[in-house]
């Protein structure tokens, strides 16, 4: 494809820090200054008091789910329109997702839902700021708290987003960042959990290393090797120094797209939050039926204009081993479903230029 959907933004100075970090012997997750750097950057930028670097986003999760204290048969609300990892946190940990519908406008979860499902066995609510988008924290977090719930914030595509001048990743009790190749900053594979909290962190650095005790090789309880390379953690230290310079970008693509695409009838952007700001990790755009023809025959039309894309997320409420799950709870989600079906995203690469944009645009409106 000759516009991909995204390709990351990297260059010489991320490629100078692996080097060095692999000259000193940094390259395994244990010996080296590299993870506490990145841990330390990443978390302050944030404003949380600590960063715990994993694998990938995925694990950072069931992670952060796990010293939540979800357990066999606990309840955990989680956005319906979701990657399976948010699920999959809760799954590993025998809990039971319970789905939160999408609102129609924000693509977030619909706040208004949260206290409708919430039973005596939730224990914890899994948020996601999708696409980039920040929910609204401070309410959020004043339900959660009401009920004695924990809150991992999901913020796997959007590092850097706030609301009203505070970033995601430093409401929740936990909060999950990804720096896969395709995320706002990447380390190539990667994640971090971030939390306010000193004993959920060290609980996290116990676990996340196989739970060493004091006394080596004697386990007191099953860990995990979730741990981040030194060689990427030298490389997130300078992608984190980069991060708002993406963002800037990542809006600015964004403003572009918008002025070419919001006059074609059936395209639907996103609701951006005036409290907030949505830092635009992919562009999205739903269709409605007064967009010519379907998704899909829009997809397909692209495709054979070397133009990439990718659907919206299939809803949680759809998800085949979920609903077998012993105490599956049944949920409906007609927003998220809809999503599923007219939601698309579109090249995203902040290096495309306004005649790439023109380009992409005008065989969007042809193909209508
Ligand atoms: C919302 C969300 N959560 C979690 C993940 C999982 O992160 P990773 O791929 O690093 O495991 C992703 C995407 O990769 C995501 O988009």
């Amino acid at each position: 494809m000759k516009y991909p959907v995204f390709e990351p933004d990297f260059g010489e100075a991320e490629i100078a820090a692996v080097t060095s970090a692999m000259r000193r012997g940094e390259i395994s997750g244990i010996f080296g200054k590299s993870i506490a750097e990145f841990e330390g950057a990443f978390a302050g930028y944030c404003g949380a008091a600590h960063g715990v670097a994993v694998s990938n986003g995925t694990v950072a999760l069931q992670l952060a789910a796990r010293v939540a204290g979800v357990g066999p048969g606990d309840e955990v609300l989680v956005s319906a329109c979701t990657n399976i990892a948010s699920a999959l946190a809760v799954y590993y940990n025998g809990g039971i997702t319970v789905p939160v519908d999408a609102c129609a406008k924000t693509w977030n979860l619909d706040l208004n839902l949260l206290e409708t499902l919430i039973t005596p066995k939730t224990k914890a609510i899994v948020v996601v700021h999708f696409l980039g988008n920040p929910v609204d924290m401070p309410r959020l977090m004043d339900v959660a708290n009401r009920y004695g719930l924990k809150v991992i914030e999901d913020c796997a595509e959007a590092h850097g987003a706030e609301w009203k001048g505070q970033k995601v990743g430093s409401f929740g009790h936990l909060a999950c960042f990804s720096f896969l190749s395709n995320k706002v900053i990447t380390t190539g594979e990667g994640g971090m959990v971030l939390t306010q909290d000193a004993q959920m962190a060290d609980e996290m650095r116990y676990l996340r290393s196989l739970a060493f005790g004091k006394v080596r090789f004697y386990h007191e309880v099953p860990g995990y090797n979730f741990r981040l390379t030194a060689m990427q953690a030298a490389m997130g230290v300078v992608q984190t120094a980069r991060l708002e310079e993406v963002i800037e970008k990542k809006i600015d693509l964004y403003r572009r797209y918008q002025a070419r695409l919001s006059s074609i009838p059936g395209i639907q952007l996103v609701q951006e939050p005036l409290e907030g700001r949505h830092v635009h990790w992919m562009v999205g755009l739903r269709l409605g039926p007064k967009f010519g023809v379907s998704r899909d025959r829009l997809r397909d039309h692209l495709a054979t204009k070397g133009i990439d894309t990718r659907t919206f997320f299939c809803p949680m409420n759809q998800q085949p081993f979920l609903r077998r799950q012993a105490g599956h709870r049944d949920a409906v989600c007609p927003v998220a479903d809809a999503l599923w079906e007219d939601g698309v995203y579109l090249p995203s690469t902040t290096s495309l230029t306004d005649a790439d944009l023109d380009y992409i645009a005008g065989q969007i409106r042809s193909a209508a």
